[in-house]
């Protein structure tokens, strides 16, 4: 990452707005917060700044002249600050202050209030592609369950009648899973703060419902998954992610089959996620464009194009890094980064 592209940024004062703006810019990569300050120890953004491991600053005159902080946003609601800021900041630094910090902070709330809605309209979108799939899985369970009650119709031996009872059970049950699944995912992604998310559950959870949208027909799968790989987000988010590279890499394979791999690997601090198909890969003049909005190859109806572009939002917002790697008729692998690996459940597995 280029530390030079960094803007450096003071919060002066940890109030409800101050707390907003440290959540908010938090989230942006290119924004780093060389601190925070307020002379109320107990100030909210205070504590949430520990949590984000953002300095907290003790002194005011000290923020505001060390680091290089090249942005001050001060939302102290002290008059006498402006003054004293506009006497005492380094000539490189701009001060926002007030209304103009609040400005900001509504922008960026709207900002992510845009991104959330176009998340969940090419989720819904792509649910429309589902249609077939879901069809496809509902009729199976389906054609038994009348199977078996025809022949119910029939029977007369009591324990035979148990046995297709119980088998009748448990293929509404299979059909009922498909259709809870699929309600879970096409609610709107829930707000909650970061989590720690185990990344192989959510890897099969998204293998799940990849399959109502694409056919895996002629295509081996292999998983090679490091016990105990987890990150920090929002779970909802990352599955949306995870459905969108698997969906991708499965059509890449569509009408010639393939191998599709899913790793998850655990290395120097970070957890590594591996998608690779060995589909028709990605035109080298066209890398850069796919992560474009409406950038796609596909059939009116098959793709939006704005799946990648999400991808990328959500996996900024993590902290995490997207790479690729393709080959023309050689196959694709998207790898994702993140920071702040921590182990779970590992105590199990010795
Ligand atoms: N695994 C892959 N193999 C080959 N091409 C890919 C792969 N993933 C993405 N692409 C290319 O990137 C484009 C954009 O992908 P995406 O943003 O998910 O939109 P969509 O899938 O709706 O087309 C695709 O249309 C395709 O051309
Ligand atoms: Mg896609």
């Amino acid at each position: 990452m280029e530390r030079s592209d960094h803007t450096k940024v003071a919060i002066l004062g940890a109030g409800r707005g101050g707390r907003a703006l440290l959540d908010l810019l938090h989230q942006i990569p290119s924004i780093e917060i060389v601190g925070i300050a307020d002379r109320n120890p107990a100030a909210p953004g205070l504590e949430r700044a520990r949590e984000l491991q953002v300095p907290v600053a003790t002194n005011v005159p000290d923020l505001v002249s060390n680091h290089g902080v090249s942005l001050i946003l001060d939302v102290t609601g002290d008059p006498e600050m402006e003054t004293y800021l506009h006497a005492h900041k380094p000539p490189t630094a701009n001060v926002l202050s007030g209304s103009a910090s609040r400005l900001l902070w509504k922008l960026i709330q709207h900002e992510s209030k845009l991104e959330a809605e176009l998340l969940q309209s090419e989720k819904l979108a792509g649910i429309g592609s589902f249609a077939a799939g879901i069809a496809h899985d509902i009729n199976n369970p389906l054609q038994l369950i009348l199977g078996l009650a025809e022949n119910l119709a029939e029977e007369r031996d009591l324990n035979a009648v148990h046995q297709q009872a119980q088998d009748i059970i448990e293929a509404v049950k299979r059909t009922s899973a498909i259709c809870r699944d699929l309600t879970r995912y096409s609610r709107r992604a829930s707000p909650h703060d970061d989590v720690l998310v185990p990344v192989n559950e959510k890897l099969d959870e998204a293998l799940k419902i990849a399959r109502y949208a694409s056919s895996f027909h002629d295509i081996e799968m292999i998983k090679q998954y490091q016990p105990g790989a987890a990150v920090k987000g929002n779970p909802d988010e990352l599955l949306h992610v995870l459905v969108n590279l698997i969906t991708n890499a499965v059509h890449a394979m569509e009408g010639r089959g393939g191998t599709l791999t899913i790793e998850t690997l655990l290395h120097d601090g970070q957890v590594e996620i591996r998608i690779s198909d060995t589909g028709c890969g990605i035109d080298p003049d066209k890398l850069d464009e796919i992560f474009e909005p409406f950038f796609t190859t596909k059939a009116p109806g098959k793709g939006t194009g704005l799946g990648l572009y999400n991808v990328k939002t959500i996996v900024n917002k993590m902290h995490g890094t997207i790479a690729v790697d393709s080959r023309i008729d050689g196959g694709t692998t998207f790898t994702l980064t993140f920071p702040d690996a921590e182990l779970v459940g590992q105590g199990s597995l010795s």
